[in-house]
């Protein structure tokens, strides 16, 4: 028996922010060595809203420099583009035929996002979470580590591999393996930093809402000092009344390395004047090491090539065994 599989991935809508990083890309990171792990850059995904064709490649490839200077480590884990695997948009249409809409109508970030878009709601839009299935589906993948945010798409993962069992396979021979969500507690809903009732996010409008991994210790320190707060003083997690207090005493805890219990003593009596540069400076010295080995990925544009070149090798074979699997099931002619 090999090790278990791990498949996730991150859209390549700019840079990655605090939240990608907390909530998924430094779990990835710490669990690799237990799993056989796939990380892909869900470019497929992107596009689901307008995009930038001029800036699709160029964030394609930061996304997968990001992954390595983040400390994702190739002994463990493969690194691909989604749409460099066709078997991806294949297995999606197979899938698409096998869900019912009604379960896609139902998901929520379709419907927010639906939301903002008014009238220019795209088919992909709504059919996001069945090319996601299929990503994590052909990778056999046993667990999937995201955010918060994902658990319904990963609920629904799990309903359509069922759903195709129950079609198509045999109790003792199943098509597809159901996979199981991995969220870690402390990160998987990082808030904005202009509202700590709301999730930080690509999408916001303002820059100043989020922490990009690539932002310059200058803009970092400008962000801190701009975000909002509230004139109690003295901070402690979990007050409802203070959200934005919860969300950056969690944002210290995570970048510091330092226990939920050792932050809470250290702030206690805390005010904001003295909070914020503390806080800042971790993310600064936190993210540093992550920024100077990104600087040297790129440097050297040969070999994140040859990292994806690789990569898309063994995910073309990992993904080509799946489809073809449900394509037997399903009762495809055999290709000659
Ligand atoms: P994306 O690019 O929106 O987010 C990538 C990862 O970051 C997590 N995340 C957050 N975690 C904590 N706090 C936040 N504010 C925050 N914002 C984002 C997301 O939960 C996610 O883990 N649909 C996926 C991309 C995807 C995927 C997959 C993931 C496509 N196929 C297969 C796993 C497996 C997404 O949300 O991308």
């Amino acid at each position: 028996m090999g090790k278990p599989r791990i498949l996730s991935g991150v859209q390549p809508t700019g840079n990655l922010h605090l939240g990608n990083y907390l909530g998924a890309v430094r779990n990835w990171v710490e669990l690799q060595s237990e799993y056989e792990n796939f990380f892909c850059v869900v470019d497929l995904h992107a596009i689901t809203v307008p995009h930038n064709p001029q800036s699709l490649a160029q964030d394609t490839q930061a996304v997968a420099a990001l992954y390595l200077a983040c400390g994702v480590d190739l002994r463990y884990s493969t690194i691909f583009i989604q749409s460099h695997v066709a078997a991806h948009s294949e297995l999606a249409w197979l899938l698409n035929c096998f869900t019912p809409l009604n379960w896609l109508e139902r998901m929520i970030q379709f419907k927010e996002k639906a939301l903002k878009q008014g009238e220019n709601v795209s088919v992909g839009l709504l059919d996001y979470p069945v090319l996601m299935a299929a990503d994590i589906l052909l990778y056999s993948a046993d667990k999937v580590p995201v955010g918060e945010d994902q658990k319904q798409h990963l609920e629904l993962t799990r309903d359509i591999a069922i759903r195709v069992n129950d079609k198509f396979g045999q109790p003792e021979n199943p098509v597809l393996k159901v996979p199981d969500p991995l969220i870690q507690k402390a990160g998987a809903r990082v808030m904005s930093l202009a509202d700590g009732t709301k999730k930080m996010s690509k999408s916001d409008e303002s820059e100043l809402s989020r922490i990009n991994l690539l932002d310059s210790p200058e803009t970092i320190q400008k962000k801190i000092k701009k975000c909002k707060t509230d004139p109690v003083k003295g901070l402690w997690f979990d007050d409802p009344e203070r959200p934005e207090c919860h969300n950056l005493l969690t944002l210290y805890q995570l970048l510091s390395g330092q226990s939920r219990e050792s932050v809470a003593a250290e702030c206690r009596e805390m005010g904001w004047g003295q909070f914020k540069p503390l806080l800042a400076e971790t993310a600064i010295e936190a993210l540093r090491p992550i920024q100077d080995k990104y600087q040297k990925i790129m440097a050297d544009p040969g070999y994140l090539q040859s990292v994806l070149r690789e990569g898309n090798h063994k995910a073309n074979q990992a993904a080509t065994a799946t489809l073809e699997r449900v394509r037997e099931a399903a009762g495809f002619l055999p290709k000659t």
